[in-house]
């Protein structure tokens, strides 16, 4: 294995191999071969907690609705976040949208190009800052997420993760050191090309790789020994109960408030604590939403996932005895409407209704 000496000497040569590798052998993106700020941003906003074949339609989708960052900071959020409907995390969306109205305000419209300024926009974090400047400003400017500390844990046989502050710092300084001053979006792109397509966490392509004459867990023939595995975030798992009430075909759903899912529309629902009674749950919650109903469990659940929750809501069917107060927080919605912003469980529950 080389020192650390001819390692660093090294790196040129590394360098060349890897972007000569990525101009032969990158997908054809749609983000890539342009350097639009605002697309390259939406791009990388979408691909933080998405992959890339589901971020794809996404991203034509809301370009056609909101092709330039003008017209992103003049929508209104609920437009926004219909528009991300499905994708999840709409947190992004929200921050993304308030990132373009700042820079209409304060950037006169323009992207602004310096870290500092553009680090300061909301839900603009270190990954997002070095993304969005490498690929459309040429900023030598260091990316890292999980494809690219794989790669870089390897690289180096480094025992390190970003699941761990000790390990993201180790991480973070080495893809500072190896980001080059020519072409560091390209550079940067290519380490997560080679993490999402030959450097992968099972079964790595080490025999197609243009970094192995580098990598020193190959030359220890340990590549599966790096990155070190460590303990998953514990998945918790939750109990809720869901009321579906119709009328004329459509639902009735109400707009979910707190940290997630905020702004989207689903079926009344509570999250049931460990042996409490769904039916007495949702009495209190239909008689604090102004509702008087009839319920009676419809014999079916579904299960879903948010984040690291593993969630089955019992479905219930409700008659309502009076009309909806008005103005609430509720709404009489077609399910099919690709105008509304339903939750993933909003449209499983569509999916059970009698014709749907
Ligand atoms: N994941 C995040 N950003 C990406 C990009 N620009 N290309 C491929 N995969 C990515």
């Amino acid at each position: 294995m080389p020192d650390d000496a001819s390692r660093v000497a090294s790196d040129p040569a590394l360098r060349r191999a890897l972007l000569r590798w990525y101009d032969g052998h990158r997908r054809a993106l749609p983000w890539r071969g342009q350097r639009d700020p605002y697309r390259v941003w939406l791009s990388e906003v979408m691909l933080q907690q998405t992959r890339v074949a589901t971020a794809t339609p996404y991203y034509h989708a809301f370009l056609e609705r909101f092709p330039t960052l003008e017209s992103l900071a003049r929508a209104r959020e609920a437009d926004v976040l219909t528009a991300w409907a499905g994708l999840g995390y709409y947190r992004r969306a929200r921050q993304l949208r308030e990132a373009a109205r700042l820079v209409v305000r304060e950037h006169g419209g323009r992207v602004p190009d310096e870290p500092a300024a553009f680090a300061l926009l909301p839900g603009v974090g270190r990954y997002t800052a070095g993304a969005v400047l490498s690929i459309a400003f040429d900023r030598p400017l260091p990316v890292l997420d999980g494809n690219v500390a794989r790669v870089l844990s390897r690289l180096r046989a480094l025992r390190a993760t970003l699941r761990e502050p000790r390990g993201a710092r180790a991480l973070w300084a080495l893809a500072a050191t190896l980001v080059p001053a020519r072409r560091p979006g390209d550079w940067n792109q290519a380490l997560m090309e080679l993490g999402a397509t030959v450097c992968t966490p099972r079964a790595p392509r080490c025999g197609g790789c243009p970094a192995s004459r580098w990598c020193s867990a190959f030359a220890l023939g340990r590549v599966a020994a790096f990155p070190p595995v460590t303990a998953r975030r514990a998945v918790e798992k939750v109990r809720q109960a869901v009321v579906l009430i119709e009328r004329r075909g459509r639902m009735l759903v109400v707009r979910r408030e707190g940290p997630l899912l905020a702004g989207l529309w689903e079926p009344p629902g509570v999250e049931l604590a460990p042996r409490r009674s769904a039916r007495r749950a949702l009495d209190t919650l239909l008689a604090g939403l102004g509702l008087r109903a009839r319920i009676a469990p419809a014999g079916t659940s579904i299960r879903y996932a948010i984040t690291h929750r593993d969630i089955t809501a019992e479905v219930w069917h409700g008659v309502l005895a009076a009309p909806p107060p008005r103005p609430a927080r509720l709404r009489w919605v077609d399910p099919r409407d690709p105008a509304v912003a339903l939750t993933a469980l909003a449209k499983k529950v569509a999916a059970l209704r009698a014709g749907a």
